[in-house]
């Protein structure tokens, strides 16, 4: 396992942080978005979707209710998912989350740590933990494809 700590003071930061690791985003690529109620989640998934194309007539909102958004329109499909409110692992079969990881598009994947059991080996996790004002502090944590982000992030992106 990777790990490293970034600070964020502003949602500028955050927005530059999400543009970093859109660079280095790829195919396949699954980020998970875990932290606080409010952390800044669904902003850094919006930073991330609007770093790889997806234009601002798309909407980048929260998938607590729909579960899964996908939004077209940039160099490869977004896919957003919230695990929020599903009840168990059937849920996460149902939604068949199984065939957008890995798939043709990157999967942002808000409260991840949800049924962390099934998440996959190889993804980069961010967790998001609130400080004062818009300060913030992303960990980002990976092993396989995830270590490399975390390494990627580690010379792309300072704050
Ligand atoms: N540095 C920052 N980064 C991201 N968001 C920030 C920052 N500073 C302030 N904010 C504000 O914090 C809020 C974060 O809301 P957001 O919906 O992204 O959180 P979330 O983690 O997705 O919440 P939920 O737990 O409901 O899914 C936004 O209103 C945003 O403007
Ligand atoms: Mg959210």
């Amino acid at each position: 396992m990777t790990m490293a700590p970034f600070t964020i003071r502003s949602e500028a930061d955050t927005e530059t942080f999400g543009r970093a690791l859109a660079g280095g985003l790829r195919p396949g690529d699954v980020v998970g978005l875990c932290g606080d109620l409010g952390a800044g989640k669904t902003f850094l998934s919006g930073a991330i979707a609007r770093a790889i194309g997806v234009p601002a007539s798309t909407p980048v909102t929260s998938p607590t209710f729909t579960l899964i958004n996908e939004y077209p329109g940039g160099r490869m499909p977004v896919y957003h998912m919230d695990l929020y409110r599903l009840g168990s692992p059937h849920d996460l079969y149902e939604l068949g989350l199984w065939e957008y990881y890995g798939g043709d598009g990157v999967c942002l994947v808000e409260w991840c740590d949800r049924f962390s059991d099934l998440w996959p080996d190889d993804a980069l996790v961010l967790t998001i933990a609130l400080g004062t004002g818009e300060t913030r502090t992303i960990s980002a944590a990976g092993q396989g494809r995830g270590a490399e982000l975390v390494t990627f992030l580690q010379s792309a992106f300072h704050s």
